[in-house]
């Protein structure tokens, strides 16, 4: 949450951080800001606004904005209501420290205190403005450079942060810092200029020369001089430079109204991505690299936990049942940030998975790194090249989908449970727990999933005049069984995320045990109800609710005239292994939530409250 761009080196550094923070808006949007320093003048430009990118720029455009040295920030808010006050960037009492961060400090309000003691006064609620002036108490006081300040002061701080800082008085230098928050350096041209970024997105059309910190690591990005990193103890760091690529078409909404819509209708051609390389010998036989490296480990394991949250988690889901089925591994689902509050039994027999599209979930991060504290192989499924998570595994599996920038995640979940699909398959053949025939057959499936898709989504017209039918509800259920359950959690995720409809997700026979309450002429159900494993059962509770007057919309398998003939609406999907069913029932779904929420006038994008990438706890 919260994204940060910083800028040192030979351009003029507004448009780069404006873009960049364009391409960072999907990590927060309540309020953004920029401070240049223009070097012939020695004077500091410091723009904000409330609410988007978009506002900021028509302040900042009509008034002074040069220098070849700038930060800026877009806020998902922690401390403080999300009023311009409150935006970054911050500034030290006396104006000589500007700061951006990313993160929250924990003994902000006793820092604040102390600082108060001595003197020091606030203009806003947030506790970056108590890290800014704990900065410049330290400078003070101790008489020592901006840089070795920063160091001593994040050395009093609980928390997490990335930080940038720019000094009035040596207005050529960016300090970066990180704990716990995510922070990339972009070496330009002539190595001599630097692009300072929360994710690569806003540097990538700069340069390819990524430099990730670490955690306690501090970058002294001296326009004109070598890359510096060192540590909080102050010891040099030997820099490690990456080469990283996006596709920058990836970056843009493709001729789509909105990110999500692109998203969408971009999996088919994702998950012939994904599938690439791993699906090999002609559609005979899938080999992901992380499984027959740890193949040992993986036959070995007496247990998967699975971590992570929100669609992520609903992936872990699906995931377990695949797992289970085809491995005869028990599997756990654990949310990530209860997993890493619980004490959990964990130890080197078990293999922990953490499923992440950002890579830079706090909580996720925080489970895997207590996972390897215990012993347990983490295994990866991370959409984000070079992210935290990916770092932090001890291997994994991309999902190779491109980067997803609409708030509400559609890609990368058919994304990762296309990988765990694979690692299910990959593991069961090791294992010898999967039969010749059911492997062959459920490759072919998969690999017919992107052409289904497509027939799915041509559905587009329909399912928009479904959604009027629910713009003026106020809650609907979703309902599914087996491996369909996760997909009904999913979809009432996806309407909560967009439309801010309440939804509940529930398994389909459960309803009776207290939903079937709610049902009534106004409430909308939607039913998974796809051709095999438990539908005569669906249909059954399908029936209770017609008896209640449930307005349905089943999703069901292409030809199903016995539930066409009992409810209002239904969509078709075309026939696939039972295994693979949430790869095509997830996406009437999305689309679903996507029609409710543009009907109703809202901002699919960037919904309230919610933020891409969740880096605080
Ligand atoms: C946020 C996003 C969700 C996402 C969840 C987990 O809540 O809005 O779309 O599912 O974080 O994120 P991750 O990047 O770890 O998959």
């Amino acid at each position: 949450m919260c994204g940060i761009v910083g800028y040192t080196g030979y351009r003029e550094a507004y448009p780069i951080l404006i873009k960049g923070l364009h391409r960072l808006e999907y990590r927060g949007y309540d309020s953004a800001g920029v401070a240049l320093l223009d070097e012939s003048d020695n004077s500091l430009s410091i723009y904000k606004a409330k609410g988007k990118v978009s506002g900021l720029e028509s302040i900042a455009d009509s008034r002074p904005h040069s220098g070849c040295i700038g930060i800026a920030h877009t806020r998902w808010a922690t401390h403080g209501l999300p009023t311009e006050n409150n935006a970054h960037p911050h500034q030290s009492e006396n104006g000589r420290l500007t700061i951006v961060h990313n993160g929250i400090i924990e003994n902000y309000a006793v820092l604040r205190e102390q600082l108060k003691s001595k003197g020091y006064h606030f203009r806003s609620e947030t506790d970056t403005e108590v890290l800014v002036q704990l900065i410049q108490y330290t400078v003070d006081t101790t008489g020592e450079d901006v840089a070795t300040s920063v160091r001593l002061a994040l050395g009093k701080v609980i928390g997490a942060y990335a930080i940038v800082v720019i000094d009035r008085d040596n207005p050529d230098t960016i300090i970066a810092a990180r704990k716990s928050s995510p922070m990339v350096i972009g070496i330009g041209e002539g190595n001599c200029e630097f692009f300072i970024a929360s994710d690569a997105s806003p540097i990538a059309e700069y340069t390819t020369k990524m430099v990730y910190l670490s955690d306690g690591q501090i970058a002294l990005c001296r326009r004109g001089e070598e890359l510096q990193v060192l540590t909080l103890d102050n010891d040099l760091v030997k820099v490690k430079v990456r080469n990283v690529k996006l596709d920058l078409n990836m970056l843009d909404k493709g001729g789509y109204p909105h990110f999500m819509l692109k998203e969408i209708h971009e999996q088919p051609s994702c998950l012939r991505d994904c599938m690439r390389g791993r699906i090999v010998e002609d559609g005979k036989r899938v080999v992901l690299s992380a499984i027959t490296e740890h193949r040992e480990e993986l036959l070995n394991a007496r247990r998967i936990v699975v971590v992570s949250c929100g669609t992520s988690w609903h992936a872990g889901l699906i995931g377990k049942q695949l797992i289970e089925q085809y491995c005869r591994i028990p599997v756990e689902v654990a949310y990530a940030s209860e997993f890493r509050y619980s004490d959990p039994v964990i130890d080197d027999k078990d293999i922990v998975v953490a499923i992440s599209q950002s890579g830079e979930t706090a909580d996720t991060l925080a489970a895997i790194q207590l996972a390897s504290e215990r012993g347990a192989l983490v295994y990866g499924v991370v959409n984000a090249v070079g992210s935290s998570i990916a770092r932090n595994s001890d291997t994994g599996t991309y999902i190779h989908v491109g980067p997803e920038i609409g708030v509400a995640s559609t890609k990368a979940f058919t994304g990762q449970v296309t990988v765990l699909a694979m690692m299910a398959l990959a593991i069961g053949r090791e294992k010898g727990t999967i039969g010749d025939e059911e492997y062959e057959n459920l490759i072919a499936e998969l690999l017919s999933i992107p052409e289904k898709m497509e027939k799915v989504l041509s559905q587009d017209g329909r399912i928009r005049q479904i959604a009027e039918k629910f713009r003026d509800k106020h809650n609907a259920l979703y309902l599914g069984r087996g491996i369909n359950y996760p997909v009904a959690l999913e979809g009432a995720l996806k309407l909560k995320e967009i439309s801010y409809l309440h939804a509940e997700g529930y398994p389909a026979a459960e309803m009776k045990h207290g939903p079937i309450a709610l049902v009534d002429e106004e409430m909308p159900v939607v039913f998974l109800a796809t051709h095999y494993g438990l539908y005569e059962k669906v249909i059954s509770n399908m029936q209770e609710v017609i008896a209640r007057k449930g307005r349905i919309l089943a999703i069901v398998t292409e030809g199903d005239e016995t539930v066409r003939n009992m409810v209002e609406d239904v969509i078709e999907v075309p026939q696939v292994h039972s295994s693979l069913a949430p790869l095509l029932t997830v996406l009437p779904l999305q689309m679903l939530a996507y029609h409710v929420a543009v009907s109703k006038g809202l901002d699919v994008d960037q919904p309230r409250n919610l933020a891409k990438s969740v880096t605080v706890e």
